[in-house]
């Protein structure tokens, strides 16, 4: 089991040591990445000029740029909520960026009141993220927010 709490006190204490969005969320990916189970992707698209774009991550090289609406990581930039995807197949849109992706949960991040970035966590197995998953990684996403520098 993720201990959600450690790994929000990781980052936090991370990003004291250095706020720029670079390291944190670098180091943030490779946490998750290491400590959850039956992972193949974690890791962030930044909000650039109005478009998603890859950022730090771990995992198999992923589509560049992801326009609002599309996908689930667009998906969830136009809704500005949690996005969690069971079952990848019954997802209209999804993009496959890896064939081995099952299941999915991209959370927003804000930075004054807007998208600027979503955190995206992809699993071979499907129904991998729940209620569970979903609480525990939007209050780390809820850190980031408090601690990260945009600049
Ligand atoms: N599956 C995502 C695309 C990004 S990859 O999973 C890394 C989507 O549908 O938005």
């Amino acid at each position: 089991m993720t201990d959600y709490k450690l790994l929000a006190a990781q980052i936090k204490s991370l990003a004291e040591d250095e706020p720029n969005y670079i390291p944190v969320l670098s180091n943030a990916s490779a946490l998750l990445y290491e400590n959850m189970e039956d992972l193949n992707w974690a890791g962030f698209y930044l909000m650039r000029n109005g478009c998603l774009t890859v950022g730090p991550f771990q995992g198999k090289p992923a589509c560049i740029h992801i326009a609002p609406g599309r996908g689930v990581c667009g998906t969830a930039v136009v809704r500005d909520e949690t996005v969690l995807v069971p079952d990848v197949h019954q997802f209209p849109g999804h993009i496959a960026c890896d064939g081995a992706s099952e299941s999915e949960i991209v959370i927003p991040i804000h930075a004054d009141g807007q998208v600027a970035a979503v955190l995206d966590i992809d699993s071979p197995v499907k129904g991998r993220f729940g209620p569970e998953e979903q609480a525990g990684l939007e209050a780390l996403v809820r850190v980031i927010e408090q601690r990260v520098r945009w600049e």
